[in-house]
């Protein structure tokens, strides 16, 4: 049987806003505040086009390989299998560490209202949690999705409405302190909140007139998450010294300190706690899928795919992945688990373009009726590979050693297949 088809475009619109608005927004500001101070607005700008190019590719490619595993299928069925299992464990991997961040995230907020246990100690608790939750099958249903997304942006308006009339023209001052550069790196940074309308992509099957609603479902989300983004970041930056706000693990609760009005602070910080929460939850979700159509194709052992008799989810692969988050969510700080993220995964929507490319090349003569030069993919391509280039060196090596590692496995696993089809092919001589 299949999924029903009931989503309406504002629930898919929804779903993604949900997806989308986390701990970028509350806390990775922060960070992107650092290089590229009060003009972090630019570079929200900057990278929310970004994100809306690759996911117009993601939408083309949906529609055309209507396949769970996201960009993996992709890569696997229109480059080769080879590039999927890397763009696969790069996606996992990024995933992993996204889920990582957020839960340091969760735990600022936590301890800046309730100092009670170290933050590091929240993040273990709040990741292992999560996973918890996840291998018993928890989802969120559509009506609770629908409150949390108006509560968060509720909140956010609430800040920007409070923040306008609290603004120090001082702290403008000095609007934009290390120029193209710093907006750029801020910009690499930031392009951590935008992740999240994947999710949308995936919803092909429980979508109402999917070919027009999931596309305007992911334009209208990110065309929100830009407005409220930048707005945000207007307020928090006019508010706040911004050299403040780039010291700070809860960015958007520091900026409301030089006001002293504590209500507002404890309603924001509330805020932050249910964005990151209600993220955190569906990402962990999402990661499942991934790890389930690798294994499904053989390149991931089969026992990842395994599903719980009880609980109908695919333990193995949850428990793995749960865990793992947790080791890094108590070993890394949110700085480096962005970069790694933002890296991991600019590096792995550079590949989707390029499928989409690849896609249009050999479809436009044919089937569909969009113009045959790929001037959107090649747009995302360039966009992902300028803030690649603006993130810091440690992400690069990183990616590097996660996609050489790939490689390797994927070498030795093919090695193995090849091996054990020769002893077949040999058994049946014998029996000849
Ligand atoms: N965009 C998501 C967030 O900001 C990952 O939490």
């Amino acid at each position: 049987m299949g999924l029903k088809r009931d989503l309406t475009l504002l629930d898919a619109t929804s779903i993604g806003i949900g997806a989308i608005i986390g701990a970028g927004i509350f806390a990775v500001i922060g960070i992107a505040v650092g290089y590229a101070g009060p003009a972090v607005v630019i570079s929200m700008i900057i990278a929310g086009i970004a994100a809306s190019f690759t996911a117009f590719s993601f939408a083309e490619l949906g529609s055309a390989i209507p396949k769970e595993g996201g960009a993996y299928q992709f890569a696997y069925e229109l480059i080769s299998p080879s590039v999927g299992f890397v763009i696969g464990c790069l996606w996992l991997f990024a995933q992993i560490v996204a889920g990582a961040a957020i839960s340091i995230s969760f735990a600022s907020y936590f301890v800046a209202i309730f100092p009670i246990l170290p933050s590091k100690i929240v993040a273990v608790i709040t990741a292992l949690t999560l996973t918890g939750l996840n291998l018993i099958g928890i989802k969120q249903s559509t009506t609770v999705n629908n409150i949390l997304v108006a509560v968060k942006i509720a909140i956010l308006c609430l800040f920007v409405a409070f923040g306008v009339f609290h603004i120090n023209p001082q702290n403008f001052a000095d609007f934009n302190p290390n120029g193209a550069a710093g907006i750029l790196q801020g910009a690499s940074f930031i392009f951590f909140a935008y992740l999240g309308y994947g999710r949308i992509a995936a919803l092909g099957e429980e979508v109402k007139n999917p070919e027009k609603n999931l596309p305007r479902a992911i334009l209208i989300s990110l065309i929100v998450a830009i407005a409220v983004y930048v707005l945000t970041g207007f307020a928090a930056t006019g508010m706040q010294d911004y050299r403040i706000l780039a010291q700070s693990a809860a960015p958007i609760a520091d900026a409301i300190k030089p006001t002293g009005n504590f209500t507002m602070l404890t309603l924001v910080s509330a805020g932050a706690l249910i964005a990151t929460i209600s993220v955190l939850l569906t990402s962990l979700i999402g990661l499942s899928r991934v790890a389930f159509a690798m294994a499904r194709n053989g390149q991931f052992p089969k026992s990842i795919a395994k599903v719980s008799a009880k609980f109908g989810t695919p333990y193995l692969s949850v428990l793995t992945m749960g865990l793992l988050l947790t080791v890094l969510a108590f070993a890394l700080e949110l700085k480096e688990t962005v970069a790694i993220t933002s890296f991991a995964l600019l590096a792995t929507h550079l590949v989707v373009n390029l499928c989409a490319i690849k896609l249009r090349k050999s479809s436009c003569t044919t089937k569909f009726r969009t113009p045959c030069y790929p001037a959107n993919a090649m747009l995302g391509s360039i966009s992902c590979l300028i803030l690649m280039f603006s993130l810091p060196a440690e992400s690069w090596i990183v990616g590097a050693v996660v996609v050489a590692i790939s490689a390797a496995l994927y070498l030795l696993n093919t090695k193995k297949q090849g091996k054990s089809e020769r002893r077949l092919t040999l058994q049946a001589k014998d029996y000849k």
